[in-house]
């Protein structure tokens, strides 16, 4: 997730462009730059780190011109250094994107043998370069884009300039968002609607596969394949806090609402259907490694803590391996027994936490092999393991992971799958299912995200409770402690997250008509069992809310309400479950007023022991 920025009119464009990315640099944030075209030739001026870098080294080197391009980074190929910074520029060529080619490796491949040298580790920059090679080849620039997206495989926006065709910016748009912005003879681009806003209302969101050309005057569509598209924009009606928002109430809701597209951007190139395997070399260990393994901790904090337990549980079933979970402040002060046929894998968004990159590190030292599941590229926490796979949600806002906790999910999926085909525990026919599974997801989760209002009304009663119990079990019961998590950390009322076997040990004590139960049971083996548990509360008088699969016929007899989720393999069912627990907690925030982004006492990111 980058944002992009671009214009073409009369003015002088650099404020302005730098000013579109200050309004999107919730996108990404660890660098950023614009290319300029200044009536000769184009110039580029790049930074690392926050926005207001690149304004110093812009007052340094100022640019003047009234074509130009800008973006702010968050990384996904390539560290956040200044050559990964965009834009890219191959010859007269200069390019923006935002999105993941998935067949870089391969393109990079032909372009090398080819002779062309590359200047940065992104897979952006190889698209830079084949525009080149097609307008070297005498292709205007228009042709040269849609020549060289032909070759692309996966998602993009992007926005281009051209030295030799200096009076329009070239866009197109494949997974990623793009905004077109009409003023009177002057046009604007953006990744989202908030950094054009202040300029025009006048906007046209770009479908998958089109391609436009951007001179002054206005904007000629086409599809991909070059046929013409007619049509029309229209007028924005929100004003500049709902947009950055993307019309939502909270950043939180927003994120919740991402997540289908989160997990397309975390599995966009690492799932291989074919050869029925996952491609990602980043795990970073061999057959002959991945075979040696005897023990995998999973380290984590809070909400990643929760992805853990689950990464367990996948890890032991598709991968044979016996698997723990730690929650890493008490890992560093049990002094624990660790060493080199040990797989270590810390689980973190921000990848700073303190308690996990302090574990992480004691493990390390203990010569265990580390790998870490990170959403920021390049923080603490992978600069310290051996390897690093990255999740791909984008930066998240609201304190209360959403987007994180999915991605999360998806790649402790890919790692179990991984070690399992590796180890020869987990058959061909197995991995297809659980894979096959995995690139369906998204759709079955914006049927989820489709209840929006559902949830909503079944969120009202709970506002008013001091006290909620969660109930799952097998692969549920993580996210029943995840949704007690999220319900006490944004709505502050008290929650508990239970293995639904364990209630009668203790907690059923808590069961009576004033406290909810929120069980989480799917269709899957253990079924039957959390059925049982259900109806021992319901006995106590508890008023129960059950998120169980569609067209389960028995569950009326059992909750009083229940929220429907679309059947997938039992071993998945967290990803639908997860999305009504998330949905719930915030409405009843919403209900009670609290500060759903910022929750009272908590922090993003949490670098204190
Ligand atoms: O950045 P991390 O995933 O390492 O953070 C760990 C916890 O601090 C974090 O998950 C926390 O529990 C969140 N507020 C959850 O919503």
């Amino acid at each position: 997730m980058c944002g992009i920025v671009g214009y073409v009119g009369p003015q002088s464009c650099s404020d302005l462009l730098v000013d579109g990315l200050r309004r999107l640099e919730y996108r990404g944030y660890d660098s950023a730059g614009l290319a300029i075209y200044d009536g000769k030739k184009i110039s580029v001026v790049r930074a690392v780190g926050k926005l207001q870098n690149l304004v110093k080294a812009l007052r340094e080197q100022p640019l003047e011109g009234t074509v130009g391009i800008g973006h702010t980074r968050w990384a996904t190929h390539g560290r956040p250094t200044e050559v990964n910074a965009h834009p890219h520029v191959a010859g007269n060529i200069a390019l923006v994107h935002n999105g993941i080619i998935e067949n870089h490796l391969e393109l990079k491949r032909q372009l090398a043998e080819q002779g062309v040298k590359f200047a940065s580790d992104t897979d952006t920059e190889i698209v830079a370069h084949l525009i080149h090679r097609e307008s070297s080849a005498g292709n205007d620039l228009f042709t040269s884009v849609q020549r060289a997206l032909r070759q692309v495989r996966g998602a993009y926006a992007v926005a281009v300039i051209d030295q030799k065709q200096p009076d329009r910016v070239v866009v197109a748009k494949n997974a990623s968002p793009l905004v077109i912005g009409f003023g009177e003879g002057e046009m604007f681009c953006a990744s989202d609607i908030p950094a054009i806003l202040p300029y025009t209302k006048i906007m046209l969101p770009l479908d998958e596969g089109e391609i436009g050309i951007l001179p002054r005057e206005g904007l000629q569509l086409f599809t991909l394949d070059g046929t013409s598209v007619g049509r029309q924009p229209h007028t924005i009606t929100w004003n500049a806090a709902q947009a950055e928002k993307g019309g939502f109430k909270h950043f939180m809701l927003k994120e919740i609402h991402e997540q289908p597209r989160a997990i397309e951007d975390t599995l966009r190139g690492r799932v291989d259907l074919a050869a029925t395997d996952v491609v990602a070399s980043e795990i970073g260990l061999d057959e002959a490694t991945a075979k040696s393994i005897q023990r995998v901790y999973f380290i984590a904090c809070g909400t990643s803590h929760h992805a853990a337990l689950y990464g367990r549980i996948l890890t032991e079933h598709l991968a044979r391996v016996p698997a723990t979970t730690e929650l890493a402040s008490e890992f560093i002060g049990r002094d624990p027994v660790v060493g080199p046929t040990d797989l270590v894998i810390a689980v973190s968004q921000s990848g700073e936490t303190l308690d996990t990159l302090v574990a992480l590190k004691a493990a390390k030292a203990q010569g265990a092999k580390t790998l870490c599941i990170v959403n920021v590229i390049d923080s603490a926490i992978p600069r310290v393991a051996g390897a690093a796979l990255y999740t791909h949600a984008g930066p998240e806002i609201g304190v209360a992971s959403t987007k994180c906790f999915t991605t999360q999910l998806a790649a402790m999926v890919l790692i179990a799958v991984y070690l399992g085909r590796r180890r020869g525990t987990l058959s061909q026919e197995r991995a297809h299912t659980i894979l096959q599974g995995l690139v369906e997801l998204p759709h079955q989760m914006r049927a989820v995200l489709a209840l929006d209002d559902i949830i909503r009304d079944l969120a009202r009663p709970l506002a008013s409770a001091k006290s909620a119990l969660f109930l799952g079990r097998g692969v549920s019961y993580p996210i029943a402690a995840e949704g007690a998590l999220k319900l006490k950390e944004i709505s502050y009322i008290h929650a508990e997250g239970y293995a639904a076997g364990e209630m009668k040990h203790g907690p059923i004590a808590l069961i009576d008509a004033e406290v909810p139960v929120i069980a989480i049971m799917p269709d899957d083996t253990v079924y039957d069992k959390i059925a049982s548990n259900v109806q021992e509360a319901k006995a106590r008088e508890a008023r129960v809310l059950a998120i169980a699969t569609k067209g389960n016929a028995d569950i009326g007899g059992i909750a009083n309400n229940t929220i429907y989720v679309p059947k997938v393999d039992p071993a998945l069912t967290p990803f639908v479950t997860t999305l009504p627990l998330q949905l719930l907690s915030y409405y009843v925030a919403d209900f009670k007023g609290t500060d759903v982004d910022q929750p009272r006492n908590l922090a993003k990111t949490v670098t204190v022991e």
